[in-house]
C-alpha cells in the first residue's frame, strides 16, 4: 500500500519551474530521506506532500486517494509536518505548543481531555522537553525549540511524519536521540517517515531509501548504497569525496576531499 504517490508533478512559485516532473511512491512504513543541495526543491516538495502547495501539473495521492479530495483537518490527522523554520512570536508555553498537535481532533471550542493530556505528556517525554513544559517558546534555545516542534508533530498522532532538517540545530547527542526516536516510531508503529537531511552519512545510516534531488529533479532514488556514489555527489555538489563504509554500521560514509 502506498502512503503517498507523486505522479508527474511540476511546480513553480512564479514563472521559474522549481520541481520538474517528479514521480515517486512511498510505501506505508518506509523510512525515506530526501537529500540534495540548497535550493534544489526539497522544502518545496515536502510542502506539496502536505498539500500546503498544489502542483501546477500532476497529482499527489494520499493512501491511494487524490490529496485534493481531503479536507485540511483530515490531512492533519494523517500527515504531520515539522517545518524547516518555525517562527512563533506569541508567548505560548512549550506545553501549549505541543497541545496544538491535538487540534485536528478537537471541535472548535472543545477542551483537552485526559487522553489528549496523556498524549501530550508522552510527546514531551519522548523528545526530552518535559522539563521545559512551562517555559515560554520565545525564551528557549533553537535546538530546544526544534525538539518542541517535533513533540507537537508526535502529539498529532499521524501515520506519516514529514520533517524538514529537524536535526539542523541539535547537538550530536540530541541528533541521534531524535533520529532513534523516529526509527523506533517507524519500527514499532509502522509510521512512515520522510525526512530531509543535509547530513548524508546520517541519511545513509537510518534510511530504507534515499531520494536525491538536484535542481528540481530526482537524480537518483534507491538504497543508500545505490544513491550515494561519487558520481552523484559530484553532479549535485560539484565536489570530490572519499567514499567508504562506516566500519561500525556498514553504511556508506563519505568524507569531503579538502584541497
Ligand atoms: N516562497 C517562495 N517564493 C519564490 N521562490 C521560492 C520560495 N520558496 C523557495 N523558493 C525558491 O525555490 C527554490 C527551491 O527552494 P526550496 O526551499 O524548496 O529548496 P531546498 O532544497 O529546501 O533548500 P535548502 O537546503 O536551502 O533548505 C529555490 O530556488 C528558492 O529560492
Ligand atoms: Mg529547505
Amino acid at each position: 500500500m502506498n502512503a503517498l504517490k507523486v505522479d508527474n508533478i511540476k511546480f513553480g512559485y512564479k514563472e521559474n519551474l522549481i520541481l520538474k516532473d517528479l514521480s515517486f511512491s512511498i510505501k506505508k512504513g518506509e523510512f525515506i530521506s530526501i537529500i540534495g543541495p540548497n535550493g534544489s526543491g526539497k522544502s518545496t516538495l515536502l510542502k506539496m506532500l502536505n498539500s500546503i502547495y498544489t502542483p501546477n501539473k500532476g497529482e499527489i495521492y494520499l493512501h491511494g486517494k487524490n490529496i485534493e479530495e481531503f479536507k485540511r483537518l483530515e490531512i492533519a490527522k494523517k500527515i504531520s509536518l515539522v517545518p524547516q523554520e518555525t517562527n512563533i512570536n506569541y508567548e505560548f508555553t512549550v506545553e501549549d505548543i505541543v497541545s496544538m498537535g491535538r487540534h485536528p481532533y478537537k471541535g472548535r471550542f472543545e477542551k483537552e481531555n485526559l487522553e489528549d493530556k496523556s498524549i501530550v505528556e508522552e510527546a514531551l517525554k519522548l523528545t526530552s522537553t518535559i522539563d521545559l513544559r512551562n517555559r515560554l517558546i520565545t525564551e528557549i534555545s533553537g535546538g530546544e525549540k526544534q525538539r518542541v516542534v517535533i513533540a507537537k508533530a508526535l502529539a498529532q498522532n499521524s501515520s506519516i511524519i514529514l520533517l524538514d532538517e529537524p536535526t539542523s540545530n541539535l547537538d550530536i547527542n540530541h541528533q541521534i536521540e531524535v533520529l532513534n526516536l523516529l526509527r523506533d516510531l517507524n519500527k514499532d508503529k509502522n509510521t512512515t517517515i520522510i525526512i530531509i537531511l543535509h547530513d548524508i552519512n546520517l541519511a545513509a545510516r537510518y534510511s530504507d531509501r534515499i531520494i536525491f534531488l538536484n535542481d528540481g529533479e530526482i537524480i537518483s532514488e534507491g538504497s543508500p548504497e545505490d544513491v550515494i556514489t561519487k558520481k552523484n555527489i559530484k553532479r549535485a555538489y560539484h565536489m570530490d569525496v572519499y567514499l567508504e563504509k562506516n566500519k561500525y554500521t556498514n553504511t556508506p560514509y563519505l568524507v569531503p576531499i579538502v584541497k
